[in-house]
């Protein structure tokens, strides 16, 4: 049963190929100084970076330049941006780039003016920021995460071996968001393909857990639906720009807190996947991917009844003669197939994983308790080491 819930979304989209014309009125809200973060330079190979270079000039704005964010952006690198954005009293960050880009500038947006450690404060002990908060918007060139719509800010902290999500309030959602799905089309096919696994895994998330009928599972089976048949396109046509708007479209829906309402959520894929990240730097949507088959087939028998209306009602599996758990099966074997198809990976032995880094893996893994069952180190490690295999 649907409890009771707020629903708002702070994030204003501009979406389709004209959607960048949009950022000239945007910048009007704010002042001069706009530090501009961006990754490893992407933007400066397909274009991107010369336009958006030549409407922040045309608006007058004065351009702090805040370059070579990586991919799972680190907490050192958080540390160097929040110093340039305090010293130069930033009035907007402009994140162009993808889920990494846009995380961070949240976390710097937060952490300029943190007076105490903003790792120690906000990602281990998820303190709420009663510090001044820089606006950012974003400008996104790579699909998946759901950044570009939400409050959510992943930071890696590599001596620590730990890699950790904060979802932040409002205050932290992006202003603005420009999507162009014509920006996605350069991204390499690795990356888009993981890309897409992640958000069918945020989708899996909230879908796999409570009892109920509940109107955010069946946005989601939509969804689910929707993203399969654009990504076999997207991968055969990757400049299919119907199928591309699509998957952006799915992206920002399937993270932007809507299916989340009335669900309790799961998250344990994203737990499992994020700390073998934390050991290998592995890429994020791949990480998921990799874990994803033995953890549902592991929890399947606590949520049968679940896993059989996603065989049915997502992947077409007929019923006749067939018992729950032939049905509920027959649904993950089409996933894994479909996962193959596309090119996910499918082992954690792909980022390097051997059998003696399981233990420490473990350690780095967080225990949510909002899905079908609690998962104990036993069966962290039994299904890492069926990842392994
Ligand atoms: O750095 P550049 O040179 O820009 O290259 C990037 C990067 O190497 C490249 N790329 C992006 N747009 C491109 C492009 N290459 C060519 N053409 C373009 N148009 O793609 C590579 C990957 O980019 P990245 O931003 O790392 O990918 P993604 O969007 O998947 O973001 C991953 C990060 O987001 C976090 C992940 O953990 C990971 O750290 N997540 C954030 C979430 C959130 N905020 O809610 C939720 C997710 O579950 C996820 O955890
Ligand atoms: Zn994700």
């Amino acid at each position: 049963m649907l409890g009771n819930f707020c629903y708002s979304n702070p994030t204003t989209l501009y979406f389709g190929d004209k959607a960048l014309d949009n950022l000239k009125k945007e910048l009007v809200h704010y002042g001069e100084k706009i530090q501009l973060v961006y990754g490893g330079g992407s933007i400066k190979k397909n274009g991107i970076y010369d336009q958006i270079i030549s409407i922040l000039q045309e608006a007058g704005k004065t351009i702090i330049e805040d370059g070579g964010v990586m991919p799972n952006p680190t907490i050192e690198k958080v540390y160097e941006g929040s110093k340039l954005a305090c010293q130069n009293q930033v009035d907007l960050i402009l994140a162009v780039g993808g889920g990494s880009v846009c995380d961070y500038a949240k976390a710097v947006s937060v952490s300029a003016y943190c007076e105490k450690d903003p790792w120690d404060t906000y990602f281990l002990q998820m303190k709420k920021v009663d510090n001044a908060v820089i606006p950012v918007g974003c400008v996104l060139t790579m699909v998946g995460t759901g950044s570009e719509m939400n409050g959510g800010a992943v930071i890696t902290n590599h001596e620590q071996k730990l890699k950790i999500g904060r979802v932040f309030g409002p205050a932290v959602f992006p202003k603005f968001s420009i999507l162009n799905p014509v920006f996605t089309f350069t991204v390499p096919r690795y990356q888009m393909v993981a890309g897409i696994y992640d958000i069918m895994s945020h989708i899996l998330e909230q879908y796999f857990s409570g009892q109920d009928d509940n109107t955010s599972d069946y946005i989601s089976e939509g969804l689910l639906k929707s993203l399969i048949y654009s990504s076999r396109i997207a991968v055969e046509h990757p400049c299919d720009y119907e199928a591309r708007s699509n998957i952006m479209w799915i992206a920002s829906w399937a993270l932007n807190t809507l299916i989340a309402k009335g669900k309790s959520t799961d998250w344990m894929v994203h737990m499992l996947g994020q700390a073998v990240a934390a050991y290998t730097d592995g890429t994020h949507g791949m990480t998921l991917s990799s874990v994803s088959m033995p953890y549902y087939r592991f929890i399947l028998p606590y949520g049968l009844k679940k896993f059989k209306r996603y065989a049915q009602h997502v992947w077409d599996v007929r019923t006749e003669n067939k018992s729950d758990e032939e049905i509920a099966g027959e649904g993950l074997d089409r996933m894994e197939a479909y996962l193959k198809e596309i090119g996910c990976v499918m082992s954690i032995k792909d980022f390097g994983v051997t059998a003696d880094m399981m233990e420490d893996i473990c350690d780095s893994v967080f225990i949510l308790k909002g899905g079908y069952h609690v998962l104990t180190r036993e069966d962290v490690i039994r299904i890492l080491t069926e990842s392994l295999c």
